[in-house]
């Protein structure tokens, strides 16, 4: 699939600054070919698209980093790692998503964590299994409200009352207000981790429950799908407060932000649960009743099954009974013996 072509709004003029012309045959819709197991590969690169995404300062072959020549051979995937020709702001290092990698290494995500049930490699997230190639929200066009796009434009003008555009502050806005606003929408982080985690097949053979269904049967996952600000998502739960979005760990590991003693402190929220008990963080959040994971839950359930059913049905009866009484006083089954 083409990185760039994951985004959607196409409302500005800019384009990308293509020092290496590679648009020269990319800007072409037409350029695509249906591959050897029968997909349509598609090679085409929406200026206009990509000229609005966080990796537009990138070139592509900060990327693409094989291509030596052009025309040009097939290339290896892209490793997300790699140092691009871009400074780290405030040194002149290269930078690089290494840090990232990382935290993704120590975290459950990684084959080799020991708290993982089964090894299959080629099930655990790369970067591009989670990331799209973004776009920054802030065509006015795409913003949510008149008032908001009318708003961010009357502040950039103030940068331009001292920079002339050679740092090209707009970038820079667009680069931080990006962040402070937008938050990955909740429904996408649900979708982002439902990719592996909703399918039955997966939970199955990594022995885990299918963690997307039993959320969103929870009063969370029902409060994202409504849109209720501040609905907890895979990621409020996962990763403790102020860390990386990657640093996910098994709720079996004592470092967990769900490792059960200590889970509390992350249902703790002044918005939320404001003062969360040692005891409150032992409710499991994934519930399912299943015989098998939870004998104990599935007996309680089945013996509070049977003891709603033994009280209903015969309280039920002598409700009608008394119902009957009531609307004919004087029936009975019995003859009335003639006195
Ligand atoms: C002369 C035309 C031309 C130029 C210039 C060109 N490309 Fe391509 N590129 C192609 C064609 C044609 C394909 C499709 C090849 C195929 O059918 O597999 C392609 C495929 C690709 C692919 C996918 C290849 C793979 O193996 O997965 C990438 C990535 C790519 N180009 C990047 C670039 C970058 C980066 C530049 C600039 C440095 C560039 N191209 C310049 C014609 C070009
Ligand atoms: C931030 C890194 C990055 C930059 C910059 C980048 N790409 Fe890519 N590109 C990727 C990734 C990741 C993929 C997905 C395939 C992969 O993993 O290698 C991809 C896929 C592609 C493909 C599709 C190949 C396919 O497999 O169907 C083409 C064509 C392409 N890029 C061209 C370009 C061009 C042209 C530019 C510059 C305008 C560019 N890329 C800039 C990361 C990048
Ligand atoms: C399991 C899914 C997953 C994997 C794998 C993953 N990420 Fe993330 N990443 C996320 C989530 C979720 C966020 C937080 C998004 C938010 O809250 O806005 C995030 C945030 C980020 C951010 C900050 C985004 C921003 O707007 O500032 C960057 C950069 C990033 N990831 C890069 C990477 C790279 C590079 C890799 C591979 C080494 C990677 N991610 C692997 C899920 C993932
Ligand atoms: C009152 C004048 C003034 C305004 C208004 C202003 N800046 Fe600046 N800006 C400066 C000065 C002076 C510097 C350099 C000195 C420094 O580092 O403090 C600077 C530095 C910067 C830099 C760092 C450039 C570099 O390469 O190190 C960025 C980025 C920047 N400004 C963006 C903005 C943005 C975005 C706005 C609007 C929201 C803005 N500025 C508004 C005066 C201003
Ligand atoms: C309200 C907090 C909360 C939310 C939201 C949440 N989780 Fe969990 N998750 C937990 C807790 C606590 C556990 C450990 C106890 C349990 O299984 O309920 C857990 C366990 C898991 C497990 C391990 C299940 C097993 O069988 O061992 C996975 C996988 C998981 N969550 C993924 C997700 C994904 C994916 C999402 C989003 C779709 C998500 N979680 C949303 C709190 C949450
Ligand atoms: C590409 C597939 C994939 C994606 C996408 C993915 N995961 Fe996972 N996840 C896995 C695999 C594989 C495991 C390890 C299962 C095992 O132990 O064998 C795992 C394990 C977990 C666990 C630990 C379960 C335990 O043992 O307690 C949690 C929590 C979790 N993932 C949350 C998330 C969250 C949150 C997201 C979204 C940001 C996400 N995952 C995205 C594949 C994925």
């Amino acid at each position: 699939m083409v990185f760039s072509l994951f985004v959607t709004c196409a409302s500005a003029q800019a384009a990308v600054t293509d020092g290496e012309n590679c648009m020269m045959c990319h800007k072409y819709p037409g350029l695509t070919r249906v591959n050897d197991e029968g997909y349509l590969r598609v090679f085409y690169v929406d200026s206009e698209n990509y000229a609005h995404t966080v990796h537009t300062k990138v070139k592509c072959t900060g990327c693409h980093v094989d291509i030596k020549e052009i025309p040009h051979k097939e290339m290896k995937p892209v490793d997300c790692s790699t140092e691009c020709h871009i400074n780290n702001a405030g040194s002149e290092k290269p930078f690089s998503h290494k840090k990232i990698v990382e935290t993704l290494k120590k975290s459950i995500h990684n084959p080799d964590n020991p708290d993982v049930r089964a090894r299959i490699v080629e099930d655990f997230p790369s970067c591009t299994n989670c990331h799209k190639n973004p776009t920054y929200r802030f065509d006015p066009g795409d913003v949510e409200s008149v008032d908001e796009a009318r708003h961010k434009e009357r502040v950039l003008q103030k940068c331009a009352v001292c920079h002339d555009n050679n740092i090209d502050y707009k970038y820079f806005f667009n680069h931080v207000t990006h962040r402070i606003k937008n938050l990955a929408p909740s429904e996408d982080v649900v979708k982002t981790c439902s990719k592996c985690h909703s399918r039955e097949e997966m939970a199955t053979k990594h022995k885990m429950k299918n963690a997307a269904a039993t959320y969103l049967d929870t009063f969370h996952g029902k409060a994202v799908e409504f849109g209720m600000p501040h609905a907890p998502t895979c990621i409020d739960c996962h990763v403790k407060k102020g860390d990386s979005a990657h640093n996910i760990q098994s709720w079996r590991n004592p470092k967990s932000a769900t490792y059960e003693p200590n889970r509390y402190k992350t249902c703790e929220d002044a918005d939320c649960h404001a003062n969360a008990s040692q005891q409150f963080g032992m409710i499991r959040m994934h519930s399912v009743i299943d015989k098998d994971i939870y004998p104990i839950e599935f007996y309680v359930a089945l013996g509070f099954t049977i003891l709603t059913i033994g009280a209903f049905y015969p309280l039920l009866g002598l409700m009608i009974l008394e119902l009957i009484r009531e609307l004919f006083p004087n029936f009975s089954l019995r003859r009335k013996k003639k006195d």
